[in-house]
């Protein structure tokens, strides 16, 4: 693990090519780091310190309880952060014959980071990245801030919604403008016209907070992992997660972590959180390699970020986006739904939510948990995408 690691590093140092072979295409990545300027106005919060195991424990009983104020009563005030964060990304083009020029621009969840979306264990089956890249996308996949490769700030007043908001819109702005190639990416990549946003879970209430403030800026949209629910939920209890600091769950991994960095202890939350079988030989199900995965690809969140979950992002009616919008969720989600998404939404909400959109179209992947691309019939859901997205002229 360690020496992959430091392998990844000498490759962003050279931005290495790194070439997937794929029938019939040859998708190239490129990975790189991308300067992103920034300036957005997140909130102080009234929120403990989370410094060691103990600080840990108290924040999930703090913000569990049953007088506890909720997110929005722990709002102090507001800062303006203004910055040039660094963030590792990933471009990956078809081959040229096969090249639509629509950019997937991808953004990934909570615990995870942009290998959420490019399984490395056998990506023929797993990989969304190869699978819509094999269809002629191009697609970027970045590590959200406080993530993976990228640079991880202040868990309290840097690290949550609003600003990763202006993350995701700036990235869209070099997208659109043809400013990628400047920003560190080796390749020239022409302008797009058309960039379709796809999102899993916290992913996608960045997107949906995106589309609302943004929408001129977004052709198209595929929420995973995350639809406007007729349940109460904030979902999951903190407890469930049994959140511990990261520098000491895992000094080696998480040891650049300050405080406010909090990860799941093991295994166990993670599948908890984003897997489902009935049992091995459930052909929805995971393998047990694949939730070893989600152990190794497992991230910290900030506490800033658990409350952004929680009701500080404004997702509300997006009238001014006008391109077609798919929530495409795992059946059996248990972060969302309660391991049953079944009904558990209301058409005409998001008609409400999106009464400009050109399609709404919703989406129920069969046996499937909240993490859609660990389980073993993730390439049939991504068919599913990529044919509606296709469909809709994308
Ligand atoms: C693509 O090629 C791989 C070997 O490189 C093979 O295992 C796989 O079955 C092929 N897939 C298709 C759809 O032809
Ligand atoms: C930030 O706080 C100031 C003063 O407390 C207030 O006037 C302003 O409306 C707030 N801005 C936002 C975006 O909440
Ligand atoms: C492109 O967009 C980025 C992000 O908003 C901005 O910083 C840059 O000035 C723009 N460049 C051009 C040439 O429009
Ligand atoms: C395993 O789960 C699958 C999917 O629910 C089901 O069809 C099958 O009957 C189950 N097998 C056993 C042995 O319980
Ligand atoms: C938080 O509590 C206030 C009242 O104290 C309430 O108005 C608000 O709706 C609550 N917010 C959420 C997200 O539950
Ligand atoms: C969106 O649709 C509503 C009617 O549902 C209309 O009043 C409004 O002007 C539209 N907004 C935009 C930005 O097109
Ligand atoms: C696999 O996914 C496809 C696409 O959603 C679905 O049609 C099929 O029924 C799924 N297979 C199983 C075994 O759940």
């Amino acid at each position: 693990m360690k020496a992959a690691i430091v392998n990844l590093f000498a490759a962003l140092c050279a931005a290495r090519a790194i070439t997937h072979t794929s029938n019939g295409t040859t998708p190239k990545c490129y990975e790189f780091m991308i300067d992103v300027p920034v300036t957005a106005v997140n909130y102080v919060l009234d929120l403990q310190r989370v410094n060691n195991n103990i600080d840990a424990v108290n924040f999930a009983l703090d913000i569990d309880g049953r007088t506890s104020p909720n997110a929005t009563e722990r709002i102090l005030g507001n800062v303006t952060v203004s910055a040039t964060y660094s963030l590792k990304a990933t471009l990956c083009t078809p081959g040229a014959g096969n090249d639509k020029h629509v950019l997937q621009l991808l953004t990934h969840g909570l615990i995870v980071d942009s290998r959420y979306w490019d399984v490395e264990i056998d990506r023929e089956q797993y990989s969304y990245v190869r699978a819509a890249v094999a269809e002629g996308y191009t697609v970027l996949n970045y590590d959200r801030l406080g993530h993976g490769l990228s640079q991880k700030p202040d868990a309290y007043t840097v690290v949550q919604g609003p600003l990763e908001v202006e993350i995701l819109r700036v990235i869209t702005e070099m997208a659109r403008n043809g400013t990628l190639s400047s920003s560190g990416l080796p390749i020239h990549v022409a302008a797009f016209d058309d960039v379709v946003h796809v999102g899993h879970s916290y992913g996608s209430i960045l997107t949906a907070a995106f589309l609302a403030v943004y929408p001129d800026l977004s052709s198209a949209a595929i929420l995973t992992g995350y639809i406007f629910t007729s349940n109460s939920a904030p979902g999951i209890s903190t407890a469930a997660l049994a959140f511990e600091y990261a520098a000491t769950n895992n000094p080696t991994l998480f040891g650049d972590r300050g405080s406010g960095y909090i990860v799941p202890a093991s295994i166990s939350q993670v599948q908890l959180g984003f897997y489902h079988r009935d049992n091995a030989s459930d052909p929805a199900g995971f393998t047990d390699d694949l939730l070893a995965y989600g152990e190794v690809i497992k991230q910290p969140l900030t506490v800033a970020e658990w409350l952004s979950i929680r009701g500080l992002l404004k997702l509300g009616p997006s009238p001014g986006f006008k391109g077609p919008i798919q929530f495409f969720e795992a059946e059996r989600d248990f972060l969302l739904c309660g391991s049953n998404c079944a009904d558990d939404y209301e058409l005409a909400t998001l008609e409400e939510f999106y009464p400009n959109a050109s399609a709404i179209d919703v989406y129920l992947q069969p046996g499937a948990g909240h993490g859609l691309t660990f389980h073993k019939n993730a390439t049939a859901g991504y068919a599913v995408m990529l044919t509606w997205l296709d469909s809709q002229g994308f």
